[in-house]
């Protein structure tokens, strides 16, 4: 006994001389790093993100001067509690009421997770009680992307509650800091905006629960020491919050300028109960650092969410023809069959039939008013159910998609009649409808096996479903859940949680099948929903003027091959603009290019331009979908937009311009290309078009030249546009 005594006592004091040993813990991808210093007292502190120095080791000796009673130095995961006065990552309530949590480091580890990443693991532990967090952080090395997240561990006897729950913090100190963000509404999303912080929080925030990447989305770029947004300079950190659920993004200048970024999952009142034993697993904060200006930032975090977090980006989503704004809910065998014959004869390779199939017979679905949970298909449109129609397609060499919006139920529904406990809201106040229709309540597994069911039955409607839209048409209002009783702070977490577990089986018994993340438009665009669906549908809006805004911002975060995008008729029915087809094949083919209209409404000479267009698409789709994206201007910043994809390789490019405002006829755009081997010489070729607006067209030009002086289309009109196909000779 004596003996253990005097072993554990050895430990003990081993443990604690290691806990108050200065120690610098270096975060590294090829050429960003995140440093942490363990302080003598045992705090984790963060020192740096940026570019990488050499002999990191030199910031040990760092002083900030700060005095303490002004706040500790940054912390790596800062508690409430303590001398920390900023923003909290981490705020815990103990059973005592007891407020307070100061974080020691414990130990930390560094080992390689696959061929691509290294993971450090920095462990700590609260000074008096047994809560301990666990700070991952993954680096990918070619990528430049650390990919951070925290586990939080209750190793008490008695439950703590989780009052927020942040999956990082990181600390910047610049002299200015130039915040770009993505506000909108439907048919409005990821609008650009920016702004210098100034001292105080700046927030991003949704408490919508679900559809909540519409006002705002969970990502951010941050322009260090700059006024000024650019595209090939100056220090860029790009950060995105991979959730679906309510999520905040606080942004604060303290009295020291330092701006702290606190990003996670939960907003005030989702408080969390942890048990003892339990751990709490925040969802990931991805970044990226980079010191040759925002381009680089989203090349980075394109080429990263391909690689290692899209699901399963090897496959090329095919291009595609939806009816939904060919005929919204009215349309039957026939009229799909008319459709199915134009998607093949213009060379689309899928038909996806939309919202209206389902509702069975009570409840038919022929407005959004009702059959929103009723699954079963809708026998006076489709007497030989959907297996007709994917036959048909099938028959034509198509693949075929279908839709649903499996969370939902309309209060004209069999569903709601037989499952009232299943339907979000508490009790003695107004389930509020939205599109009349209420949630169903994700925390409850029962719900969630309903939810499964929806898909897996969709899935043996026919042989052969290659594609699911997921649709989501409300938020959250009055939440409430009777599954959860007095947990109902939990209903936020758990609710994305469930929706999470739900996607996870569908992947176990369905890898190959097409997931379209859809919400209205984009109102699930985050990299927690692109983890399980292989894209997203950015926007309701289709009009090509829209959607150059809509695309731009976008694809700021977000990689082109999840982001479908659709040629519609005119006028736009959200805008009811007018644009000429070509404009609008062009925007349209700088994303996942689909079609949605009635195919018979085009005259033979738009369907033999969609042909062409279609055709030249599927040449150079891959430099779309895997190259490197370099935006040549912005749309925000003048009459033009442009941007490119290059191959990896350098060898072939698609450089995309557009007319977005007339500017009489003095003003002639000219657009420096990106991207190219300086040594390389390159064939270009206009496409879609009978006679070229290049006088360059057919030449062949050096990489230097066309990164130096460039092309200059004669593109003079409202809604010009041109298409350049290079390659390298
Ligand atoms: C909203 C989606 O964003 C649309 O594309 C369409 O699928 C409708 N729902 C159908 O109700």
């Amino acid at each position: 006994m004596k003996r253990i005594c005097l072993i554990l006592f050895f430990l003990a004091a081993s443990a604690a001389a290691f806990a108050s040993e200065p120690k610098l813990i270096s975060i590294e991808t090829s050429e960003t790093q995140m440093l942490l210093y363990v302080q003598e007292n045992g705090e984790v502190s963060f020192y740096h993100y940026g570019k990488k120095f050499d002999r990191p080791e030199q910031i040990s000796g760092y002083r900030s001067y700060r005095r303490w009673d002004y706040g500790t130095e940054p912390p790596a995961y800062p508690a409430r509690g303590g001398r920390y006065f900023n923003q909290a990552a981490l705020a815990v309530k103990y059973s005592t009421g007891e407020l307070n949590t100061e974080l020691l480091y414990e130990g930390h580890s560094v080992r390689n997770v696959s061929d691509a990443a290294v993971r450090t693991v920095v462990s700590l532990k609260d000074s008096k009680t047994d809560l301990s967090v666990d700070l991952y952080y993954d680096a990918y090395q070619k990528e430049d992307v650390i990919v951070t997240h925290a586990e939080i561990t209750n190793g008490g006897r008695k439950p703590v509650v989780l009052e927020s729950y942040a999956s990082s913090a990181i600390n910047i100190h610049a002299s200015r800091y130039l915040l770009t963000h993505f506000y909108g509404s439907w048919a409005r999303e990821m609008q650009v905006k920016r702004e210098l912080l100034t001292p105080g929080i700046k927030s991003i925030r949704s408490i919508k629960g679900v559809r909540t990447t519409h006002t705002e989305n969970p990502s951010f770029m941050l322009s260090l020491d700059a006024a000024e947004f650019n595209e090939n300079y100056g220090e860029v950190i790009a950060g995105a919050l991979a959730w679906s659920g309510n999520y905040s993004i606080d942004f604060q200048i303290d009295e020291t300028e330092m701006l702290s970024v606190v990003s996670g999952a939960g907003t005030p009142g989702a408080d969390y109960q942890l048990k003892p034993g339990k751990t709490f697993q925040t969802p990931d904060m991805i970044y990226t650092f980079s010191a040759e200006g925002a381009g680089k930032a989203s090349r980075n975090l394109h080429s990263w969410a391909r690689r290692h977090y899209l699901y399963d980006s090897s496959m090329m989503c095919p291009t595609l023809l939806n009816n939904w704004e060919g005929t919204y809910f009215k349309f039957n065998e026939q009229i799909l069959k008319g459709i199915i014959d134009n998607v093949a004869s213009m060379g689309l390779e899928m038909f996806v039939l939309d919202d209206g199939w389902f509702g069975g017979k009570d409840y038919p679905r022929n407005g959004s008013n009702q059959g929103l949970g009723d699954w079963q298909i809708v026998e006076e449109k489709l007497p030989n159910g959907v297996a007709a129609i994917a036959d048909y397609a099938h028959s034509k060499g198509l693949k075929f998609g279908i839709w649903i919006e499996p969370e939902m139920v309309n209060p004209k529904s069999r569903l709601a009649q037989e499952h009232p406990e299943w339907i979000v809201g508490e009790k003695g106040r107004e389930l509020t409808t939205i599109r009349t229709q209420w949630l169903l309540d994700m925390t409850n597994p029962e719900v969630q096996d309903f939810v499964f069911g929806v898909f897996d039955s969709t899935m043996q409607l026919a042989e052969g479903i290659d594609y699911i839209k997921w649709d989501c048409n409300r938020h959250m209002e009055n939440v409430g859940s009777e599954h959860l009783g007095e947990n109902q702070s939990h209903f936020w977490w758990d609710y994305n949680q469930g929706l999470y577990s739900v996607y996870r089986r569908i992947r176990e018994k369905y890898p190959d099948v097409i997931i379209q993340s859809c919400s209205s438009g984009g109102g699930r665009l985050d990299y927690g929903a692109l983890h399980y669906c292989n894209e997203a549908w950015t926007s309701d809006n289709t009009e090509a003027l829209s959607r150059v805004f809509i695309q731009y911002g976008t694809n700021l975060i977000y990689p082109a091959i999840a982001c479908g995008s659709h040629v519609s008729a005119v006028p736009n029915h959200q805008t009811q603009n007018v644009t000429p087809l070509k404009f609008r094949f062009d925007v349209a083919c700088s994303e996942r290019l689909g079609m949605e209209l009635q195919p018979s409404d085009m005259t033979g000479q738009e369907k033999d331009f969609a042909r062409k267009a279609i055709a030249s698409f599927k040449q150079y789709r891959d430099l779309v979908y895997y190259g490197d994206l370099y935006r040549l201007c912005s749309p925000y910043d003048g009459d033009y937009y442009a941007l490119m994809y290059v191959s990896e390789d350098k060898k072939r490019a698609v450089v995309f311009t557009y007319t977005i405002r007339y500017q009489g006829r003095t003003l002639k755009p000219s657009f420096k290309l990106e991207g190219l081997s300086d040594d390389m010489e390159y064939s270009i070729r206009e496409l879609n078009v009978d006679k070229s607006c290049f006088w360059g067209d057919g030449k062949t030009f050096s990489g230097s030249y066309l990164k130096n002086f460039g092309i200059n289309p004669e593109i003079p009109k409202l809604y010009s546009s041109a298409v350049f196909y290079l390659e390298a000779r």
